[in-house]
């Protein structure tokens, strides 16, 4: 696994496209298939469910995908997204009734576990629960839609994540959502963080290798 990952979100591909466009992304260099569910409850947008993961997966897709749910309940779209062929399944502590049992679930369907914290989620919920996880995703806008700007504070908050995964001596991803861009990736990957999701800044781009040499570049700097 190499050390920075970058994983595109597919909510600002062309849907009406949608698996050239993750085939293009995949052959640009990205690492993950960022694939953000929105269930219009958690968060006040709706977007795609498990069958749009299988049909990644039967339309060849390998690259590993990373399902990041925005929705409540989440037990059930774990089973699904299991069955789908996700890779990452990653939801949100305030989401759950029951985070431990939510995250032994995954872990048991074979897939890679995760908790997302909003900008406004305290990383008291890692408490006990760190031995369960394989990553850490902090959003750095609040999420629901695309194209938002970076808030500046989660800087902080991603010094203070990666402390607690450095502490804990475990093999723990931590993945940065929302404004990631060229011109701050550096500074991001400087407080900590090792897995990159950016939707609009490469999707809206004509060129997505040129955009994601230039991510790259900047993390090599
Ligand atoms: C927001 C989603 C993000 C979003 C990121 O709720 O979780 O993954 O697509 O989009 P950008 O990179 O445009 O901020
Ligand atoms: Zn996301």
């Amino acid at each position: 696994m190499t050390p920075f990952q970058i994983a595109p979100s597919i909510l600002s591909a062309d849907f009406a496209r949608l698996g050239e466009e993750v085939d293009n992304v995949l052959a640009a260099g990205a690492d993950i298939v960022h694939f953000d569910v929105m269930d219009n409850h958690y968060v006040p947008n709706l977007t795609i469910g498990p069958m749009v993961c299988e049909a990644l997966r039967k339309h060849g897709v390998t690259a590993p995908i990373d399902v990041h749910l925005m929705v409540s309940p989440v037990d059930d779209l774990i089973r699904m997204f299991i069955d789908a062929g996700a890779t990452y399944i990653t939801f949100h502590p305030e989401a759950s009734q029951h985070v431990d049992r939510s995250l032994q679930l995954i872990r048991d369907g074979g897939c890679k576990a995760g908790l997302v914290f909003n900008p406004a989620t305290p990383l008291h919920h890692l408490d006990h629960v760190m031995d369960r996880l394989d990553m850490i995703l902090l959003m750095s806008v609040n999420p629901g839609f695309g194209g938002q700007k970076f808030i500046p504070g989660t800087l902080d908050k991603l010094r203070a994540a990666r402390q607690r995964i450095d502490a804990s001596g475990l093999d723990i991803r931590l993945e940065i959502d929302g404004g990631v861009k060229v011109d701050n990736i550096r500074e991001i990957a400087a407080a900590g963080a090792d897995t990159f999701v950016a939707g609009s800044a490469i999707f809206n781009t004509d060129d997505y290798k040129a955009t994601i040499d230039q991510m790259r570049a900047e993390l090599t700097k």
